[in-house]
Formats: C-alpha cells, structure tokens, sequence
C-alpha cells in the first residue's frame, strides 16, 4: 500500500456490519492492521505459527486461554496470543477491537467454523489490496 493519508479508525469501523468479522484497515510489512466488533463467544482454536495481537478500543474483552487463566481487557489494553496457544474471545458486550496479525494468519485457526471468515472478505475486495 502507498497511501500517504491518515487512517481513522472511527471511519474503519462505520464499514464493520457484522461481529466477527474482521476488516484490515493497513498492513506493517508481514502483519495486517485489521478491526473488527466482537459481541458473545467465539470458538475455540490455535494459530500453529502466529502470534495474535488484539488491542480493546471499546469495551471489556475475555481471552480464554486453553490451560491458563483467563485474560482481561479494557479499553486501551492489548494480549498478545501466542502461536499455538488455543483460545477463544468471549465479549459480554460488544467490543471493539484493533488485531495485528501475520498476513498468513487463518481466522479461526486450524478450526473451519460457519463464522469463519476468508483473508479475501477480510481485505473487502478480493484483490489483495487492503480498503481503508
Ligand atoms: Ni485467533
């Protein structure tokens, strides 16, 4: 990408309709910058090779952890998940969320789930090219 403009992440959020379902907004060499509103549990699963970084904008977000204690969020705070770590974000009340992840990341992991949502849908347009 070469955009030279500011990204609002308020504007970011008015093209998230669906919870779950992750927008990328931007791309750090390997990682996307993706946003995304959270509301109830999600399912249970591992990236084998990708650390998961998710940063609270809004609201109060629980990542279980698979064999270790429940992580916290509130707004302002991040967790980064480790690769291989199994987890599930349950969101009480919706969240908002920016997550850093490595663009090869699957989104619910090694799990194929009906809320699974592809890379392609994730960049808006198929292209490859991120909408911001
Ligand atoms: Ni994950």
């Amino acid at each position: 990408m070469s955009d030279t403009s500011a990204v609002s992440l308020a504007a970011a959020f008015e093209g998230v309709t669906d919870h779950w379902t992750p927008r990328v907004v931007g791309r750090v060499n390997d990682q996307y910058v993706k946003v995304a509103t959270l509301l109830g549990e999600f399912v249970w699963h591992a990236h084998d090779r990708e650390d998961e970084l998710f940063l609270v904008l809004e609201g109060h977000l629980v990542i279980q952890l698979e064999g270790q204690p429940d992580v916290h969020l509130d707004a302002g705070e991040f967790f980064v998940v480790p690769a291989g770590v199994r987890h599930n974000p349950v969101a009480e009340q919706e969240v908002r969320v920016v997550l850093i992840e490595t663009v090869t990341t699957a989104h619910t992991g090694d799990v194929e789930d009906e809320r699974t949502v592809s890379i392609a849908t994730q960049l808006g347009d198929g292209s490859g090219e991120a909408v911001a």
